[in-house]
Parts: structure tokens; C-alpha cells; sequence
């Protein structure tokens, strides 16, 4: 009898090609997220779990799962949703998919702030709406990009493509807090300078949020940061939606504390604040900032990867340690 692996959710065939090539795969049926008696019911007697961020891997699934379950492959780059520390616990091994992901989310960032910049969805709205009577000089204006200064609070991965992006491609300043880390390489490529949390917050013209979610990083940013910031700055979260207090970041907004921002993350996903959807100085995505062909495809095969590596007694590839 093959072992079992569960996968919590359709992912791209890529991966489930691989895993069906050597497991009895189990798939979630319906095309929705599982509540958590059918998550349980789901990864009962697997050897592997390829689980999604929307599924919350907490002990009591654990222990659902039972004593075969050896590996976790969470399809996404971020692993808030799963308990670590029980995972170790039990010997359960978590992996997630760094890597291959890093220039959908930096290209999205990037979208997003052009998008906030320009006011390409107000635009859109606004010439759709039939609204559009003859050039103006001074119709939907918005900041320049080039020359202004891009803070980047975490320059891991993916903070460190969107600076590259930035001072490469948009000639913008860099400057960067990483929990003190400096990075010497991307400071020698293109001058980025790090600095403090404090002062990322009060001279960047617009600011790019790449970390985790931790208890330290939740409420990241809160009023006191946005009041903080320039009144013509702008906030890009592809993170996690927790690191910025939604509720004052709505009210920010709404008074032009700041001038706009872009978000691919909510903080009760995949409720919005009714606040937020009423504005134009907002652009939303539905977390779909890693959604390229390329990289859900990789995800996909590099989750697979992971759970065959483990089940035939080898390593890894991209493990996580709590
Ligand atoms: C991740 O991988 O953590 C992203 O949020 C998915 O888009």
C-alpha cells in the first residue's frame, strides 16, 4: 500500500503529477477552503499534507492526522498558519516554498506602488465611467517615482528584489531596516543604506513591508507609525495583513494622514475593513501577489519535492525550523 498524502486544496498540476506518481493522493474535492472537522477528517492517516496559509495546522490537526504523518509541505513562502513548535514536538517535519516565489512578490510590490503612484485604478474607474471629456492638465495627478526615496522594511528574499527593482528600474533611493542586519551587497550594488526602523518610517516617500508574521511584527505598523510617515508617502504591504493595524490604517487614509496605499494582505483575510473598500487612495489585490503561472507552478512542484524527499528518508529541500 502506497502512503497517503492529503492536499488540502487543488494546486497546479505540476505537483500533483509528481505526487501522484508515487502516493495515493487524497485531494480536497470541493474548491474552497476547509473548515476544521473536514481539514482533520482530510490528513487522518496521511504520511504528508501539502497544506495551504488559509489552513490553520494547529495540534489538534496534528494529532487528527495520527502517527503516520512525517511531513507538512505549506505551499507558500510564509508559515504563520502552522505550529512549529508542535510540529517539532511530534517530529513532524514543516517546509514551505522560499525562493521560487521571489519575483512574482517583488513584481506585484512593485505593481502595486505604480498603481498607488499613477492612480491607475481610479483612473480606470474614472474613463470607464464615461468621465473622461478631454486632456487636462491637471487631471488625476500623482508623485513621480523616480528620485524619491523607497523604504524597505525586511530585506530578505523578496525585499531585497523589490530595492533592485526600485533602484534599478525606477531610479529610486533605497533605504532599509532588517532588524539591524545589514547587507552589504545590495548597499555596494546600488548605495541602499540601512537605517532605523524610525527613520525608514519618517523619510521614505513610500515604504514596502517584507516580513513575517511574528508577535513582534503584528501591529508593525499602527496610528503612531502612519502619523509618522510623510502625508505624501506610501504603504505597500505584501506581507502578512496582522503587521498593519487595518482599522488605523483605513483612518489614515480616509484623512490623507498618508497619500495612499497598496495592499495584496488584510488583517482578518478575507474580510476587508467596509472602511477600506470605500476609497479611491487604496489599491487592493485579493493575496495574490505570488499568483504568476511560473510561480504557483513551482510552488507547486517544490512542495511535492519536499514531501517525497521526506517520505523516502531523505532531507528537506527548504525545511523550517521553529
Ligand atoms: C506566501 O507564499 O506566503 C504568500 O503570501 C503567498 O502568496
Amino acid at each position: 500500500m502506497k502512503p497517503i498524502v492529503a492536499v488540502t486544496r487543488k494546486i497546479p498540476e505540476a505537483g500533483l503529477s509528481l505526487l501522484r506518481a508515487k502516493f495515493d493522493l487524497r485531494l480536497n474535492k470541493k474548491d474552497g477552503v476547509l473548515a476544521a472537522p473536514e481539514l482533520k477528517k482530510i490528513v487522518k492517516g496521511a504520511s504528508g499534507v501539502v497544506a495551504l496559509l488559509t489552513d490553520k495546522i494547529d495540534d489538534s490537526v496534528l494529532s487528527a492526522a495520527g502517527r503516520e504523518l512525517k511531513v507538512i509541505a505549506n505551499f507558500a513562502v510564509g508559515y504563520d498558519n502552522v505550529d512549529l513548535v508542535a510540529a517539532k514536538k511530534r517530529k513532524i517535519i514543516v517546509t514551505n516554498t522560499p525562493g521560487v516565489l521571489t519575483e512574482a512578490v517583488a513584481e506585484h510590490a512593485i505593481a502595486l506602488l505604480m498603481a498607488v503612484a499613477r492612480r491607475i485604478v481610479e483612473s480606470d474607474k474614472f474613463t470607464r465611467a464615461g468621465r473622461y471629456e478631454g486632456w487636462e492638465p491637471e487631471l488625476l495627478l500623482g508623485p513621480e517615482l523616480s528620485g524619491k526615496t523607497l523604504g524597505i522594511i525586511g530585506l530578505g528574499r523578496i525585499g531585497s528584489r523589490v530595492a533592485e527593482l526600485a533602484a534599478l528600474g525606477l531610479r529610486m533611493k533605497i533605504i532599509y531596516y532588517d532588524n539591524g542586519n545589514r547587507n552589504r551587497e545590495l548597499e555596494g550594488k546600488f548605495g541602499a543604506e540601512a537605517v532605523s526602523m524610525r527613520k525608514v518610517i519618517t523619510a521614505s516617500d513610500a515604504i514596502s513591508i517584507h516580513v513575517p508574521l511574528l508577535p513582534t511584527t503584528r501591529h508593525l505598523f499602527g496610528k503612531a507609525e502612519l502619523a509618522s510617515m510623510k502625508p505624501s508617502a506610501i504603504l505597500i504591504n505584501t506581507s502578512r495583513g496582522p503587521v498593519v493595524d487595518e482599522k488605523a490604517l483605513a483612518a489614515a487614509l480616509k484623512n490623507k494622514v498618508i497619500w495612499g496605499a497598496g495592499l495584496d494582505v488584510f488583517e482578518f483575510e478575507p474580510k476587508i475593513s467596509p472602511e477600506l473598500l470605500k476609497l479611491d487612495n487604496v489599491v487592493m489585490t485579493p493575496h495574490t501577489a505570488s499568483a504568476t503561472i511560473e510561480a504557483r507552478n513551482a510552488m507547486a512542484t517544490l512542495a511535492a519535492k519536499n514531501i517525497i524527499a521526506v517520505l523516502e528518508g531523505r532531507a528537506a529541500l527548504t525545511p523550517v525550523r521553529p
